[in-house]
């Protein structure tokens, strides 16, 4: 995953960033000796068991076992990819990023020619903005107006008329200088037989613009009953479907609505937004990824589904709330009325129709669909609906959501609410907004070889025993040998965790960095690392010894003797 990047260079960034200054904008931190203690902003607590050592650099919580270095915690909590978080810290560092050299596979794209794909797409786009007021372009024009949109809107959103015959942007940008094969590589033209010609032809314009405000791609509608009825440009190395969003461009200079409008497709992006509604962005002609939820939580920390008021769009509205729990979005629903798109509803029922729609938080939107395919008049029905809502509230956290969506449920379906409870598998006690309590600490639950690894691995990272006591053979657990050995060796914790990539595997090590309480005094550690070291020799010589017992167990009656000769042999001979 870092691969472009040295470790050299992320050593020196983690050495830039304090990790305390960037945990504490988001959870107060207060120092007690070289660590600082706070609510760990993974879980919810009331007491800190979140830890920052300052020495280390490294972020632990004790409670749920979350650890790692500023970069982890950042790709943990702003929800970024890797080299996303490396950006952001290095913009906060000051840091240049080093130059992209091209990975093994992937065709070499030179900067420049990014830059040169960028400005065909700015010009392809002005080419098609103003064929509207020509011949070519009339009856793209006229399609829109039959939209409702007028020349303002038109202008705004950069709309075009791609021309009818079967070259004519080639033609216009070679003129300009352009290289046909570069051309080809941004998906303007196609290559069919040896010919070039456009891709785009006799179609209504959408251009796709960066939040940098650079155009990517297009999106271009059929008019009459041409397939597909929406054309959009292909994977380029500058235009990614998966990766993007339409219309972020706008979306960029309005964080401080506070939320965004996702829907389903250009037009309703734009008629949305012509009508007044502010952060409305959509797909780029695919189903909603993983990775737009994580980019639309950059610009917002709510997201308001609009899909279509058809099966398809409340299929696919259920599948975003997956996406946007998974990413820990807050995501509510519009449910239009039946059949009804919001380019439809808008039109009809403006901006004030629109504000005063219900916006249905998601568990209550799971429970709306729930009943789609049932007859609540019946009984069979009503407890189908109950079993699935049962079902659905399982996932809910917080008791207080869980306490109304109880209460809407015990007034459908007549059902008793400790029945309720008893079906959805949560204590009337715990319903009610008992606190949880604390995870219990690590060493409660570990093994006695388990505990003494971790201790003598937590004390030698401290500076609290002597490197030489230990050698990396004492430890069984193969994650904890390799961190005793790179720790023994001389090396810091934090460099050995920055270079651990799977999530799991560093809450290991973490968590072996972590024991807790240590001594205090070196002389007591070098007690307890003696206690340890016997308890680990110990358990090793008891497994010599079974194993020996057992090999011997497994021999027959003749191996015995056999052996037994060889020995008897063997002390003839050196006595001769
Ligand atoms: P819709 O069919 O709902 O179109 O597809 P729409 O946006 O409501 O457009 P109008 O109102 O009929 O003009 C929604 C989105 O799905 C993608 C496009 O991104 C479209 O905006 N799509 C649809 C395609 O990419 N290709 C298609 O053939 C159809
Ligand atoms: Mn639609």
């Amino acid at each position: 995953m870092s691969g472009r990047l040295s470790d050299a260079w992320l050593e020196e960034l983690r050495s830039r960033v304090s990790l305390e200054e960037v945990v504490s904008e988001y959870v107060p931190l207060k120092q007690k000796g070289r660590r600082f203690w706070g609510c760990c902003p993974f879980h919810n607590e009331k007491t800190p068991s979140f830890s920052v050592d300052s020495e280390s650099q490294l972020y632990y919580c004790f409670g749920c076992h979350k650890g790692g270095t500023v970069i982890n915690f950042v790709m943990d909590l702003e929800r970024m990819e890797f080299m996303d978080a490396v950006r952001f810290l290095a913009e906060r560092a000051h840091m240049e990023l080093p130059e992209r050299t091209a990975q093994p596979g992937e065709a070499r794209v030179t900067r420049d020619e990014r830059e040169q794909m960028y400005e065909a797409n700015r010009l392809a786009a002005r080419y098609f903005h103003s064929l509207l007021w020509t011949d070519e372009g009339a009856d793209a024009l006229n399609y829109l107006y039959g939209r409702g949109l007028n020349d303002s809107d038109i202008r705004r959103f950069g709309l075009g008329a791609s021309p009818k015959g079967w070259d004519g942007l080639l033609r216009h940008l070679e003129d300009q200088g352009f290289e046909p094969g570069l051309l080809e590589k941004a998906g303007l033209v196609v290559r069919r037989e040896d010919r070039l010609y456009d891709m785009f032809r006799g179609r209504v314009m959408f251009p796709i613009i960066s939040a940098q405000g650079r155009v990517l791609g297009f999106g271009g509608r059929a008019m009459g009953e041409a397939q597909p009825k929406y054309l959009n440009t292909a994977e380029t190395p500058v235009f990614n479907k998966r990766l993007g969003l339409y219309a972020l461009n706008f979306a960029q200079k309005e964080r401080s609505v506070g939320r965004l409008v996702l829907v389903e497709g250009y037009m309703d992006t734009v008629s949305l937004r012509k009508h007044g509604v502010q952060g409305v962005v959509a797909t780029l002609g695919t189903a909603l990824t993983e990775e737009q939820a994580r980019l639309m939580k950059r610009y917002a920390p709510e997201v308001w589904i609009s899909y279509d008021g058809d099966a398809a769009g409340q299929k696919a509205a259920l599948r975003a709330l997956d996406i946007f729990d998974r990413q820990g979005i807050p995501a509510k629903v519009i449910d239009y009325p039946a059949g009804m798109d919001p380019d439809d509803f808008i039109k009809a029922r403006g901006l004030g129709g629109f504000e005063a729609l219900v916006k249905l938080d998601s568990t209550s939107y799971r429970m709306l669909r729930a009943k789609d395919d049932l007859d609540l008049a019946t009984q069979d029905g009503m407890t189908q609906y109950a079993l699935r809502c049962c079902a659905i509230l399982k996932q809910v956290k917080s008791p207080v959501e869980m306490e109304n969506h109880l209460r809407q449920l015990v007034n459908e379906t007549g059902y008793d609410r400790e029945i309720l409870l008893r079906q959805i598998g949560v204590s009337p006690a715990q319903s009610t907004g008992a606190v949880a309590r604390r995870p219990r600490r690590n060493q409660s639950e570990l093994t006695g070889v388990e505990k003494a690894e971790q201790e003598l691995i937590s004390m030698l990272a401290a500076g609290l025993i002597p490197a030489e006591l230990l050698k990396p053979e004492d430890f069984t657990n193969d994650d904890h040998q390799r961190l005793a050995e790179w720790l023994i060796a001389g090396n810091a914790a934090g460099a050995y965790i920055s270079g651990i990539e799977d999530d799991a595997e560093r809450a290991r090590a973490m968590r072996a960095l972590n024991f807790a309480p240590l001594p205090e005094e070196r002389e007591k550690a070098l007690e307890v690392a003696q206690e340890d070291l016997r308890t680990l020799r110990d358990t090793r010589r008891r497994q010599r010894q079974n194993e020996y017992k057992q090999k011997v167990d497994a021999l027959s009656q003749e191996e015995k003797l056999a052996i037994l000769r060889q020995i008897d042999a063997a002390n003839r001979e050196s006595e001769s």
